[in-house]
């Protein structure tokens, strides 16, 4: 049984007279275990669809189709039942770590939150969980780490710490939502690889959302191609990318071959 379900999911923003169609009838599933990626170009939907998974628009924004994790139609959902679910049983880490964290609380208060909102964790527990989290994403010196603010950590440092925050939660399905398109080429590529060895080892269900397909490639298990709003093909990424059937598949490929071999 898939983790994650969503059947003919729309998103439509109204505003000044217009309306913008955003996702477009959109269907595909997360299996327990994998990574599924979200590919496509800028506007094309991705996000728009990410944040309808938990309702997190805002209320300009009309969703309709299904989304169940396990057995609950979030969509359909109370309140009460999504606050539980977002950051908890679905958590998500955004593109820019700058504007997630809060300036004015230290890594280890705001890991600390994170921890007692979503785990049964307290006190001098709850600190050991977040020293432990804070070692599997790689930052290391641990002490200092706690007591930092956000503003002196490297945007890479940012990153993993969301990660963290995410992971803390242990989330039925983490959602990333180009998690490593602000960062510097190599800075990207450790954390990509931190993302992948932290998939392989606790398996982890993603679903990665990306422009990029040497992202995708590195990581993700299956990748749905987005192109105005709608899911124009998916399937097994080495498929999907060996042999495009869509027009804008193929544009991606084309842009990815232009980074990997700069004329
Ligand atoms: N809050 C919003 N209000 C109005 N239109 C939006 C909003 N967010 C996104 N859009 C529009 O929806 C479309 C899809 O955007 P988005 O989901 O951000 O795509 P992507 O993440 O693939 O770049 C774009 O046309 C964008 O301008
Ligand atoms: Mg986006």
């Amino acid at each position: 049984m898939p983790l994650l379900e969503v059947e003919q999911l729309s998103v439509s923003y109204s505003g000044a007279g217009q309306t913008v169609r955003a996702v477009d009838r959109m269907s595909f599933s997360v299996e327990p275990g994998e990574v599924f990626a979200l590919v496509g170009g800028s506007g094309s939907g991705k996000s728009s669809a990410a944040l309808a998974l938990t309702r997190l628009l805002p209320p300009s924004a009309r969703i309709s189709g299904q989304v169940r994790l396990g057995r609950l139609d979030l969509l359909q959902a109370t309140e009460e039942q999504l606050r539980a679910v977002r950051g908890g049983k679905i958590a998500y880490v955004f593109q820019d770590p700058a504007t997630s964290l809060n300036p004015v609380l230290t890594v280890g208060e705001q890991l600390l939150e994170a921890i007692t909102l979503h785990t049964t964790a307290r006190g001098v527990e709850a600190v050991s969980v977040a020293r432990e989290w804070l070692r599997r994403v790689g930052l290391a010196s641990l002490e200092t780490r706690l007591s930092a603010y956000p503003h002196e950590l490297s945007g890479g440092q940012r990153q993993r710490v969301m990660l963290a925050m995410a992971l803390s939660a242990t989330p039925d399905l983490l959602v990333a939502d180009e998690p490593t398109t602000a960062l510097d080429v190599t800075v990207q590529l450790q954390l990509l690889r931190l993302l992948r060895d932290l998939q392989r080892s606790l398996k982890l269900s993603i679903l990665l959302i990306s422009h990029d397909l040497l992202v995708v490639e590195r990581i993700a298990h299956r990748v749905g191609v987005m192109s105005q709003g709608c899911l124009v093909e998916a399937g097994p990424v080495a498929q999907v990318l060996r042999q495009p059937q869509h027009a804008a598949t193929a544009e991606l490929l084309r842009a990815r071959d232009a980074l990997a071999f700069p004329a």
